[in-house]
């Protein structure tokens, strides 16, 4: 049996100091083998330009923040999927880090930006790809990349027993469709959403918590509340995510019959 979990809670904006201590207080005693936390759980979300952005993000390579995270995985001998605003050379990137006892496995950068974002971040230019950790299979997503379903099916394809969802929720939607996207991939999905709001002075943003961890079948093995901390950590069967059939004569990756899709290569 592994152990995956999630910590929701509600960072400052502009505190990194304050936010990465939150985390690893909450984080001290935890006994799993996969935490996810909140997309851009150090800075906040909610710039109100990009040179806040510059301000603000890390090179994880000389983050103290970065290093700080791996001494709790080898402390804890844990792995963590965490947001990160991501500096490098002079691009930033909304982006996402796999970390664990070995250090900075991998390093996702938000595909699909949400909104504003747009004025803040540059695109991610990594394409998906799973990264198999103690077991398990790993697919990272974050936030806004949950409205296509195109990325879930990627890295369910490539393999992902899991897909690892840092998030920064503001509409209703997602924690529902998440369950059609395991269903029909049969694999996990941790979402880890913050909540609370950033009132800045261009405006304010609300964020909807009810992190979750949904099971193979479309089953939703806990959702947390709305607007309350929580650390939550569940005990999964991985062989779960890698039972593709669905009937005795349905596989749902199998059964597709890409030569009638219209390419989903270009528009
Ligand atoms: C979002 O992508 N943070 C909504």
């Amino acid at each position: 049996m592994l152990r995956i979990g999630y910590y929701q809670f509600r960072p400052i904006f502009g505190e990194t100091q304050k936010n990465l201590s939150r985390i690893v207080k909450a984080l001290s005693a935890a006994e799993a083998d996969l935490i996810v936390l909140p997309e851009l759980p150090f800075s906040g979300y909610y710039f109100r330009d990009r040179a806040e952005v510059k301000a603000l993000a890390e090179d994880p390579e000389k983050s103290t923040t970065v290093a700080t995270l791996w001494s709790l995985c080898r402390e804890r001998d844990f792995y963590l999927v965490t947001g990160f605003a991501e500096k490098q050379r002079d691009k930033y990137f909304n982006s996402a880090l796999l970390i664990g006892p070995e250090g900075v496995v991998h390093t996702y950068r938000k595909l699909h930006l949400f909104n504003e974002e747009k004025h803040w971040f540059d695109p991610g230019d990594t394409p998906l790809e799973v990264n198999s950790v103690r077991g398990m299979n790993l697919g990272i997503m974050v936030c806004f990349d949950w409205v296509f379903p195109e990325v879930t099916r990627s890295l369910a394809v490539l393999g992902a027993d899991i897909i690892c969802h840092p998030s920064n929720l503001v509409l209703s939607y997602c924690q529902q469709t998440m369950l059609s996207r395991c269903l029909e991939n049969a694999i996990y999905a941790v979402t880890a959403n913050r909540f609370g709001v950033d009132k800045r002075p261009h405006g304010e943003l609300r964020f909807t918590g009810k992190s979750q961890i949904v099971a193979p079948k479309g089953i939703l093995l806990h959702r947390a509340p709305s607007q309350r901390r929580e650390l939550f950590i569940s005990e999964i069967d991985i062989t779960q995510a890698r039972n593709k059939q669905m009937t005795p004569l349905n596989h749902l990756f199998e059964d597709r019959r890409p030569e009638y899709y219209h390419s989903l290569q270009g528009k």
